[in-house]
């Protein structure tokens, strides 16, 4: 079966380019990078594209009037490369309306906290503030609303005594590079149905588990 054609959009570090890469890269896996755009000239997870052989363009768009001008650009070197999904992977531009209803559930987005508990940005210091016991991180289909849309994966994770900040996004990260290649294989079968705000997923199993923070109590 013909694999599909997927861009990555990164702003940075693209460590979940690179989840992404490496999973595409194991044989049999349904899905393969055909472009990778970043909006940051010498964002490093360009370098991640390259080393891996896939075609990479930077498209700043601070070269651009309007959103909607940069959204042109990005919109025809996404139809060259005849992507059919395009995964948001850290990339730090709000996307209009217009251009999200042009890949209307063929664009997906991973945040870092478990929807729609804390969209927007600084997702772990809020969580922290909070209190919360149990973090975690979203892939979704995109909508015009930030951060909101149909979910397709969730990984939760424990908030452990002492955390800061950057222990809490580490161990989240960890997670968003199980679950977004997961992602992008569910979506890449043809697992992933759309009813209304949701996605239904044939034949995905749940974890018999749950997960309880603190354990012990
Ligand atoms: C990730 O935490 C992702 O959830 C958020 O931005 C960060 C990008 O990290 N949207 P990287 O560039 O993939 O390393």
């Amino acid at each position: 079966m013909a694999r599909l054609k997927t861009a990555v959009l990164i702003s940075g570090r693209g460590s979940n380019l690179q989840a992404l890469i490496d999973a595409c890269a194991v044989p049999g896996f349904p899905a393969e990078i055909v472009l990778v755009i970043a909006n940051v000239a010498g964002a490093a997870g360009l370098a991640r594209a390259q080393a891996a052989g896939i075609a990479a363009r930077t498209i700043p768009h601070r070269d651009y009037k309007s959103r909607e001008q940069f959204e042109a650009r990005l919109t025809e070197e996404l139809a060259a490369a005849e992507a059919g999904l395009v995964c948001l992977a850290g990339f730090m531009r709000i996307l209009t309306p217009s251009f999200v209803a042009r890949w209307r559930d063929r664009l997906v987005n991973i945040h870092p906290s478990l929807l729609p508990a804390y969209p927007g940005m600084h997702t772990h210091a809020r969580a922290l503030a909070d209190g919360v016991r149990i973090a975690g991180c979203t892939v979704h289909f995109v909508r015009a609303e930030v951060d909101h849309g149909p979910i397709v994966v969730q990984a939760a994770v424990p908030v452990l005594p002492g955390d800061d900040e950057a222990a809490l996004a580490a161990r989240v990260l960890a997670a968003e590079h199980r679950a977004y290649p997961l992602a992008l294989r569910l979506i890449a079968e043809g697992r992933v149905r759309i009813e209304g705000d949701r996605c239904v997923i044939d034949g995905a199993a749940a974890p018999g588990v749950v997960l309880i923070n603190p354990s012990d109590g």
